[in-house]
């Protein structure tokens, strides 16, 4: 049983119980439907990068479906430093489609229609954040 009645955290807990790290498989999923990302990266030292900014998406997640504390900001923030980087916007918003893939890939018959109904709601509000964003 999970604890969290919000769908989306839900997801992340159900994923933990059965995976430890979602890195490797963030990121191979990210690299195989868009190989123009790897190159977006630094080929030396950036897997602490990739660690981090993978966990302070999942935060801003968390927060941007919860109570929106202020951890959901980082998305609106990113987008600027991500056109800095080369990171396309379509390329930043597929980052969430990718996460989503990933925990809907773990949790298999776990993944609930209360819980897809959130990722698509989410989905589409990230790319709502992106989209307003000023040039
Ligand atoms: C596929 C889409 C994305 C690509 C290709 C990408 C690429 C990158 C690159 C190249 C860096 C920095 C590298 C460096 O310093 O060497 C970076 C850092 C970072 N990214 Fe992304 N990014 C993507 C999506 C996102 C999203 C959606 C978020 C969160 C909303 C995000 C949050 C961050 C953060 C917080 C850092 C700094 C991490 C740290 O140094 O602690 N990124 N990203």
């Amino acid at each position: 049983m999970t604890s969290s009645s919000n769908p989306i955290e839900q997801s992340f807990e159900l994923a933990a119980e059965r995976c430890d790290d979602l890195t490797p498989l963030v990121y191979r999923r990210l690299f195989h439907r868009h190989p123009e990302a790897q190159a977006m990266f630094r080929t030396e030292g950036s897997e602490p990068v990739k660690g981090s900014m993978l966990s302070l998406t999942i935060e801003a997640i968390l927060d941007f479906a919860g109570e929106r504390t202020g951890h959901f900001r980082l998305i609106d923030c990113e987008v600027s430093s991500h056109d800095a980087y080369g990171t396309p916007r379509e390329l930043f918003v597929a980052f969430f489609a990718v996460i989503a893939d990933t925990l809907r890939e773990i949790l298999g018959e776990q993944w609930s229609d209360e819980i897809d109904a959130a990722w698509h709601k989410l989905l589409r509000d990230v790319a709502a954040v992106v989209a307003q964003h000023a040039e």
